[in-house]
Parts: structure tokens; C-alpha cells; sequence
């Protein structure tokens, strides 16, 4: 069976990048902190191409990985990039050596995350990761109680820190709107909720009402590093 949230993000392929800004914010911070100018690369979760978009080096292979088939089709091509339509979870992915395994917005929903970068780690000379975190609408699980699903930041950077020699950054962001209802549409249609139906009507419309903030906060984990 599909996973929930790659339904979601299927069905939004089309509308997708009008609600991506942090998503192509966090992208160009994760790829433009890259200091090497690595020639095999695969990125994890690629999308519409947000960090293919802002590679800057020429490179001789680029080889991106999505399950959701309507992002893949949005994706930039060119002779020397491969788009792969699977689960990034995939082990013959990394029976193969990159220079560069990167991910921006994706990891946060790998079926085992610590599973996967123990992988990754194993996989490539080194890596790159923007990764949604616990606190990401931080105000909305405090006031409703819901459990969060997203991973802990100080639990993936001990991980990054045992597996690489790294350099990591938890970044917090706003995005602003003018009312809450389009707040909780950006919910929806981001993907950003990983799809995940957790609040009933009842719950939904007392957020909407009572949601003190005109922002949502987003909290995201970079590493950038190589395995030890
Ligand atoms: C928020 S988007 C980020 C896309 C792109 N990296 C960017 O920065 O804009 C997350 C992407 O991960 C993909 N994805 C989520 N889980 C996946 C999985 N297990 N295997 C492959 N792709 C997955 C989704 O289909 C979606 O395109």
C-alpha cells in the first residue's frame, strides 16, 4: 500500500511548487553550504528538483529518487540526471558509491530514518541533509495535544555525530498568513503534514478560531559531513 503522504503529494504535484517557499529556502541553504564540488550525486526525496535547481558545480551524474511519479515528471532532465520513481528506502540504491548523498525536506518521512542514514552513511564520501524536525508547528501540537511524528532534533544529530564528522544547524522558521483558515489549507497542501489525519472537525475548527499566531514555525535540521 502508498503511503498516505505520497498520495498527498501526488495528488498536489501540479500545485506543489506555489506552496514550496520554505521548502526552496531550506534547498538552497542546504546545497549552497556545500564547499566541494562532489560528481556523483543522489538525492534523496528529489521532488520537483529544489536541489538540483541550485547545484552550481558541473557535475557528471546526478541521479534523483522519488516515490510520488508526478514529481518525478516535474523534474528537470538532462542527459547526465536520472530519475529514479521508487521508495528511497530501496537497498540497491546504495549498493553503488557517491560522491554526494543529499536529501532536503524528505527524510523526515524514511519508514526507519536511522535505519536509512546508516545506509546512507556507508554509501557515499559525503552527505548533505535538511531534515523537518518535532518542533515544526510547535504552537499547534502544544495547544491540541496531538502526538508528534516528526523525528527529534537532538536525537538525529547524536546519530549524524557518531556516523560522520559533521557540522550541524537547527534553523527555525516563520511562514506568515493572513488568516488561520489559509494557515491549515498550507498544512494540507505543503505535505508538510506528512498527509497524517490526526484532528477531527471539532479539533480543527477550535484551531482555526483560537490559533493565537499569524505564522507557522518550522524547525530544520542541516548536517552537512562525511562518514567516518
Ligand atoms: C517536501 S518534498 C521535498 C522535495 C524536494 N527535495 C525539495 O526540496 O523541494 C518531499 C519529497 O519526498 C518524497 N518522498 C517522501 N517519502 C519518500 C520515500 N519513502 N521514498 C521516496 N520519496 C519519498 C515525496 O514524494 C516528495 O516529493
Amino acid at each position: 500500500m502508498i503511503a498516505k503522504h505520497i498520495q498527498e503529494f501526488s495528488k498536489n504535484a501540479y500545485c506543489y511548487d506555489a506552496y514550496t517557499s520554505l521548502q526552496q529556502e531550506v534547498a538552497h541553504y542546504l546545497v549552497s553550504h556545500i564547499s566541494t564540488q562532489p560528481q556523483k550525486i543522489l538525492d534523496l526525496g528529489c521532488g520537483s528538483g529544489a536541489v538540483f535547481k541550485n547545484i552550481s558545480w558541473p557535475f557528471e551524474r546526478f541521479i534523483g529518487v522519488d516515490c510520488a511519479i508526478n514529481m518525478c515528471n516535474l523534474h528537470p532532465k538532462s542527459s547526465n540526471v536520472k530519475l529514479m520513481c521508487e521508495r528511497f528506502e530501496s537497498s540497491h540504491l546504495f549498493e553503488t558509491h557517491y560522491d554526494l548523498i543529499l536529501s532536503s525536506s524528505a527524510l523526515q518521512w524514511a519508514d526507519d530514518i536511522v535505519a536509512l542514514i546508516h545506509k546512507i552513511a556507508l554509501s557515499c564520501k559525503e552527505g548533505a541533509f535538511a531534515i523537518f524536525t518535532d518542533k515544526t508547528f510547535d504552537t499547534l501540537y502544544s495547544m491540541s495535544g496531538l502526538n508528534r511524528f516528526l523525528p527529534n532534533a537532538q536525537a538525529l544529530i547524536s546519530l549524524f555525530e557518531t556516523l560522520f564528522t559533521c557540522k550541524v544547524e537547527t534553523k527555525t522558521f516563520r511562514l506568515y498568513f493572513e488568516d488561520n483558515l489559509s494557515k491549515f489549507r498550507h498544512i494540507k497542501k505543503s505535505g508538510v503534514s506528512g498527509g497524517q489525519k490526526q484532528l477531527s472537525v471539532t479539533q480543527t475548527k477550535a484551531l482555526i478560531t483560537h490559533y493565537p499566531y499569524d505564522y507557522l514555525e518550522y524547525e530544520v535540521l542541516f548536517v552537512w559531513g562525511f562518514p567516518k
